[in-house]
């Protein structure tokens, strides 16, 4: 397929449309973000519904409306930046976005933002470009100013690994609370229906609640018609230690909780010791403070809080209640005892 450059016309809710222009290199098979797919043209034409819509983009009462802030937004697998490029001109100077992709493909995203580089500061907004390959786990984990309010997403699923990868990125990037946003669309492909489905399992194993979703149709250049899925996702349960205020003998310092050591992945014994027990994506909480030479941790899996004991490779489930503040009353309150521990045995032992 030989290089061209594409323009998209994004419809705006004041009915003017926004002209970008894409430059799409020639198309070498394993380099698939060169072009743009039509699952981010569809999702680029609805963006301004979505970001009006109830329940909106960014809810008004979240703290990120309160307090005036910019909207930080990320789009993973970006390819040409159009959904991303398209967020920011309608977002302007309220938004700040950054497009991120594999190392092959960055080049050519940074290029068409400085193509429409014009428009972009027309719109006041703030678009950057950088890497972020979904596989590698990154040497430290994102700080809370750090993460992004909304990630933005089209096409990112079509190979066995991607649902796992792409799950693990958007836990990591993704802010806590109420206001996060997850935006996708995603063409439903016979051979990838698997993976979508795994997809979206893994999402709400880690919190994420469905709050948009609608199908479509459209059709890529070189495809027969395909059905598309398009999904928003809100961060409303996601487990969080940033807000809680921890017992004293108890910490939320992420070097004690060592994510990476951990639970970063697969292999982190923490990862291990849920796996072992039939435990799906668990969250560490807090542990115990070092000097206290207890070695605890408080994690959650699903919607249930545990106990495990790491130096008698013990886990108790805490059945009192499965809401985190009034865990952390009891805790604060009554200690221990009337958590309601319930041991949890695992294959290992
Ligand atoms: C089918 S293309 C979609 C591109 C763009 N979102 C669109 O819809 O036009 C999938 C994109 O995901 C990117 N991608 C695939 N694996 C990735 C990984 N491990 N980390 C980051 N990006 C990845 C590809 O480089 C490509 O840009």
């Amino acid at each position: 397929m030989p290089a061209l450059s594409r323009v998209f016309n994004i419809p705006t809710s004041s009915n003017e449309e926004i002209t970008l222009t894409l430059h799409e290199p020639s198309l070498t098979s394993d380099n698939l973000g060169l072009k743009t797919w039509v699952s981010s043209y569809l999702l680029s034409q609805r963006l301004h519904n979505i970001l009006e819509s109830v329940p909106e983009l960014v809810p008004s009462g979240s703290t990120l409306q309160r307090e005036n802030k910019t909207v930080r937004a990320l789009e993973l697998g970006a390819g040409t930046g159009l959904v991303g490029l398209s967020f920011a001109v309608l977002r302007g100077a309220s938004a700040t976005v950054h497009l991120t992709d594999l190392p092959s493909i960055v080049p050519n995203l940074a290029h068409n933002v400085s193509l429409n580089s014009e428009l972009l500061s027309k719109a006041n907004t703030t678009v950057t470009t950088g890497v972020l390959d979904w596989s590698i786990t990154p040497d430290r984990l994102p700080t809370k100013d750090e993460r992004y309010d909304i990630i933005l997403a089209a096409d990112p699923v079509y190979s066995p690994e991607h649902p796992r990868w792409l799950v693990q990125t958007i836990e990591r990037w993704l802010s806590r609370g109420l206001g996060a946003r997850v935006v996708m669309e995603m063409p439903l492909r016979d051979a990838y229906l698997p993976q979508v489905q795994e997809f979206r399992r893994r999402m709400e194993e880690i919190g994420l609640a469905i709050v948009d979703q609608g199908e479509e149709v459209g059709y890529d250049d070189w495809e027969d018609k395909s059905t598309l899925d398009r999904l928003i996702l809100t961060g409303s349960s996601m487990a969080s230690s940033e807000n809680i205020t921890p017992q004293k003998g108890w910490t939320t310092d992420p070097d004690e909780l060592d994510f990476d050591f951990y639970w970063a992945d697969d292999k982190g014994i923490g990862s291990q010791m849920a796996r072992e027990r039939g435990l799906e994506s668990p969250k560490p909480i807090m542990c115990s403070a070092p000097e206290t030479g207890e070695g605890l941790y408080m994690f959650q899996s699903g919607s249930n809080f545990y106990i495990w004991d790491q130096m008698g490779d013990d886990v108790e489930e805490i059945t009192r209640s499965q809401d985190l503040n009034e865990i952390l009353e009891i805790m604060h309150k009554k200690g221990f005892k009337e958590f309601g521990l319930r041991e949890v045995s695992g294959w290992a032992k």
